[in-house]
């Protein structure tokens, strides 16, 4: 598998990044071009002086070099193109030393799941696989599996803790349960460093412009409809990207091997309390620009967590839901330039498959 390099000054065949005097944490992150993943790097690179980070991204769709355009001349930071489904290529990669694995790669639309399965099973249960035999291969101190509160499946009433049954209900969550269930093996049969983070639905700045928010901020900027699937009175907990980040630093630093934590925003709020926000906020009305379309397949009503365990670690999510997402929009709106690509050519046929005949 070539490796190719973006955003790096190193030639291609290079490993992690030549260690400077001042790094002394090397770090392998997987989909670091993605959303979640590409806030954590900034993040973490702003943070702490003293950590270097190489991050391998197969660019599908939802992986986009502009992320982290502002690392182009970032010499600790080192980019990868290839998959984690390629042993050949994670073994090159981390064979030459690294402090911990953080795996953010995997497909994670549900919708995207529903019409076409398997490269949710490929990239999410495979490439966990191949990412956990190069933990134990080569001895890494550290594995984290960035997951979600969908394995949990609908919750109706109180909060799923993380010893609470796996229930997902779509081809995306199941995929995400069986990525956690090889986490958990491998701590038992083979007591590798394993943690777990399970994150709740994420907003902020350089979103794939295909999930709730970015999707509505971008067509409502555009002055298009926005397609509510059925009563639009599902729950969803909504969390900012940075303190999802930040979740996950405090769980690579302080988490206890073996272990699962929920990481969750505290803002329970229906599709339809968002959708206002958003209508308000660009100045649209429910009446002319909200669509009310068939229900999507085995929609889960209501996500919630328990973060009782993430917050005796110290975490706590900092960002107030109405300033995030306000702030959102406002980066929505100021980087059209991001996010205008993006809305053409292979999501144009995205967008008919999925909502021309709701
Ligand atoms: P989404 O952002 O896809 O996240 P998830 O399904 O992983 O929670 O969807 C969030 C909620 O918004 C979910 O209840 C489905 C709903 N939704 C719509 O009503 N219309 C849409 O076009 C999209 C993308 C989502």
């Amino acid at each position: 598998m070539p490796i190719a390099q973006h955003g790096s000054r190193l030639g291609p065949q290079a490993g992690p990044p030549v260690p400077t005097e001042e790094v002394q944490m090397r770090w392998f992150v997987t989909g670091g071009l993605g959303f979640i993943g590409s806030n954590f790097i900034r993040l973490a690179l702003r943070e702490r002086c003293d950590l270097s980070i190489v991050n391998l991204d197969a660019l599908t769709y939802a992986g986009n070099p502009a992320n982290l355009a502002d690392l182009a001349d970032e010499p600790r930071y080192t980019f990868i193109h290839g998959t984690i489904c390629d042993p050949e290529t994670v073994d090159r990669a981390v064979g030459l030393g690294v402090d911990a694995i953080i795996n953010f790669a995997a497909e994670t639309h549900v919708d995207r799941s529903i019409l076409d399965p398997e490269g949710f099973l490929i990239t999410d249960i495979l490439g966990t696989h191949v990412l956990l035999e190069a933990t134990r291969k080569f001895r890494i101190p550290r594995y984290l599996q960035v997951s979600t509160d969908e394995v949990y499946g609908d919750v109706p009433h109180g909060e799923s803790t993380e010893e609470d049954r796996l229930s997902p209900r779509s081809p995306y969550s199941a995929s995400k349960a069986g990525g956690d269930l090889q986490v958990l093996a491998y701590r038992a049969t083979y007591g590798l460093p394993v943690l777990i983070t399970r994150g709740s639905n994420t907003y902020g700045p350089f979103q794939y412009p295909e999930k709730l928010i970015p999707l509505f901020v971008t067509n409502l900027l555009d002055n298009q409809a926005v397609p509510i699937y059925g009563d639009g009175l599902q729950v969803r907990d909504w969390l900012h990207v940075d303190d999802h980040a930040r979740g996950i630093l405090d769980v690579l630093d302080r988490g206890e091997a073996g272990e699962i934590y929920n990481i969750g925003g505290g803002n329970p709020h229906t599709n339809l309390e968002i959708t206002r926000l958003l209508v308000d906020n660009c100045g649209r009305s429910m009446e002319t620009h909200v669509r009310h379309v068939g229900d999507r397949a085995g929609h889960d009503r209501r996500y919630a967590i328990d973060t009782t365990k993430a917050r005796a670690l110290g975490w706590t999510p900092r960002i107030e839901f109405k300033d995030g997402l306000r702030a959102t929009i406002d980066w929505y709106r100021a980087n059209e330039a991001w996010w205008r690509p993006l809305k053409s050519g292979e999501f144009e046929e995205y967008y008919r498959r999925q909502y021309a005949s709701r």
